[in-house]
C-alpha cells in the first residue's frame, strides 16, 4: 500500500491536529527519522521539516514550525 499518497495524507492530518494546539502553545513540531530511510525523510522534507543537526548513530531530528 506504499506510494499511494496515504503517508502524505496521514501526515497532513497529524499536522492539522497539532495546529489545534492540543499539547500547548508551542509552534515547533519535531520528529526523528532513521538515517537510512530516504523515503520517510523526503516525505517529511516535502512537508517543510528541516534537519536540526541533532542526531545519534541511527536517527536524525527534523523540525517544522507550524503556523
Ligand atoms: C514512510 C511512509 C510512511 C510513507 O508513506 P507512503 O504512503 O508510502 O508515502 P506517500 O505515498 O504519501 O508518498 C510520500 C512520498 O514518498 C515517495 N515515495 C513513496 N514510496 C517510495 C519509494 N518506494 N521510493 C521512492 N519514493 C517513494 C512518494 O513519491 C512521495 O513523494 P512525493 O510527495 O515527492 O511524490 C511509508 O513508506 C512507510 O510506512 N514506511 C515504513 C515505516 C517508516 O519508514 N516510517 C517512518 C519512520 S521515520
Amino acid at each position: 500500500m506504499q506510494g499511494r499518497g496515504y503517508g502524505s495524507a496521514a501526515l497532513d492530518r497529524v499536522l492539522d491536529y497539532i495546529r489545534t494546539k492540543p499539547f500547548g502553545t508551542s509552534d515547533r513540531v519535531a520528529l526523528t527519522c532513521n538515517k537510512e530511510n530516504p523515503v520517510a525523510r523526503k516525505l517529511y522534507e516535502n512537508k517543510g521539516f528541516q534537519a536540526t543537526g541533532v542526531e545519534d548513530e541511527d536517527e536524525i531530528e527534523l523540525a517544522l514550525t507550524i503556523f
